[in-house]
């Protein structure tokens, strides 16, 4: 997907300096080359012979390199590149390229290119959340600069927070978007994906046995597509895709929160499987079993998210699609469906044990909309992702 692509990478000083050599090897498994440049303190965490190992190339290091002049100066590195990737970006170089310094290889390539720039910050928790730091970032933002991260989680000294460099995955994820071409480059699609849980009390909760697998293979095609997938998911099994914008949520409220906070969007998409009810009289601690007396739950319904997106508004999206499980009528229920919720798509699921599709890998869709019902033939979810993106795109598009 990368093939051809060129990446101006500069490595600063910081642990996670090691995590790039990893980043490296994704990129170049991808096709793109790999142009590194390393700053003084990043020559103490990860040596430069690693990183030219891996990179296939040399290391930039300094300023006033002669030799480098005379074949490619340094203005003309930061311009052949499709992408400049600052990983890791220490609170130092973020200051730098807020400020406009350039004082050494790093901070001039960054003054002097005029090709996009993603930052993959890590530092220390109280580093990040310094004023200074939280300044730097947001005007740096303001000049156009996309960041990745940083992740919260055990840092390498010894404290706890937000931080941490993002995963490479995830940054060749970032890499991929910054640099797609596809159909749906530019748009920005709302996934929901998973099961929601609905607490009973503090340590029980009601929930469904979704596992995430179709909502998973839905953003990653439309990543592929070249999409920003802002993927909002319930506790499922299937991990999310990759470098998508995520929001880890528990509820149907927490979801519907999510969701609407995201918008606007070009697309949403609802495979989430949404509890229709919550327990209304969830006490704050747990239940105790009582001698002779069964606990009575209260219900109370879910705001339904697909609905609400559906509404007509200001933020209505051009195309929202829902999906239906249906057992009997699959697609008398699917059309009433479509109807009743005001969505554009209903990608209608026959899910009557015979066909296999909970828990399974294949599904048999129809794609019901305004213009009828079209038939799908059994196949992969991974495909029906695909055929879905791609129709998405054609309708975006058109
Ligand atoms: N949905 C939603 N919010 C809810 C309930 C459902 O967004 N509170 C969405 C789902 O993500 C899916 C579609 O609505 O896109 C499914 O609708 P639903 O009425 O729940 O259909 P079924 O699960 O098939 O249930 P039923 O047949 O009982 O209506």
């Amino acid at each position: 997907m990368l093939a051809g692509k060129r990446i101006l990478l500069i490595i600063c000083g910081g642990i996670a300096a090691y995590k790039t050599l990893d980043l490296i090897r994704r990129l170049r498994a991808d096709g793109a080359s790999v142009s590194p440049v390393m700053t003084a303190a990043a020559a103490e965490f990860v040596t430069p012979l690693s990183v030219s190992a891996l990179a296939g190339e040399a290391v930039h290091t300094t300023l006033f390199d002669l030799t480098a002049e005379a074949q490619m100066g340094h203005i003309q590195l930061s311009r052949v590149a499709d992408l400049v990737v600052v990983a890791p970006a220490t609170a130092d170089m973020m200051a730098k390229m807020a400020g406009g310094h350039a004082d050494d290889l790093a901070s001039t390539l960054l003054m002097a290119t005029d090709t996009p720039v993603l930052l993959a910050p890590a530092m220390n928790v109280r580093m990040w959340q310094h004023p200074a730091t939280q300044r730097n970032l947001g005007l740096l933002k303001g000049d156009g600069v996309a960041v990745i991260g940083p992740d919260s989680g055990d840092m390498a000294c010894g404290e706890y927070g937000p931080g941490r460099m993002a995963e490479p995955a995830d940054i060749h994820a970032a890499i991929r978007q910054h640099l797609a071409q596809g159909p749906l480059a530019g748009r920005r699609v709302i996934v929901t994906s998973g099961p929601t849980q609905e607490p009973i009390d503090p340590v029980r909760y009601i929930s469904n046995r979704s596992s995430g697998a179709q909502g998973t293979a839905i953003g990653q095609a439309l990543q592929a597509l070249g999409a920003h997938v802002v993927f909002v998911s319930g506790p499922a099994d299937v991990p999310p895709p990759n470098g998508v914008e995520l929001y880890q949520v528990e509820t149907a409220q927490q979801m519907l929160h999510a969701v609407t906070a995201a918008l606007p969007a070009d697309a949403v998409v609802c495979a989430a499987a949404v509890a229709d009810w919550r327990v209304a009289n969830a006490p704050e601690s747990k239940m105790k079993k009582q001698q002779g007396r069964l606990p009575v739950l209260e219900f109370a319904e879910n705001p339904d998210i697909l609905a609400t997106i559906s509404a007509p508004g200001p933020l209505r999206p051009k195309l929202v699609v829902g999906f239906a499980a249906e057992t009997d009528d699959v697609l008398a229920n699917a059309q009433a469906k479509r109807a009743r919720k005001g969505c554009d798509w209903i990608v209608a699921n026959d899910v009557s044990p015979a066909t296999g599709t909970f828990g399974g890998s294949e599904n048999t869709v129809h794609l019901v909309s305004e213009a009828g019902v079209e038939e799908w033939p059994k196949m992969a979810k991974t495909a029906v992702a695909q055929r879905l993106a791609q129709r998405m795109a054609d309708t975006l598009n058109s």
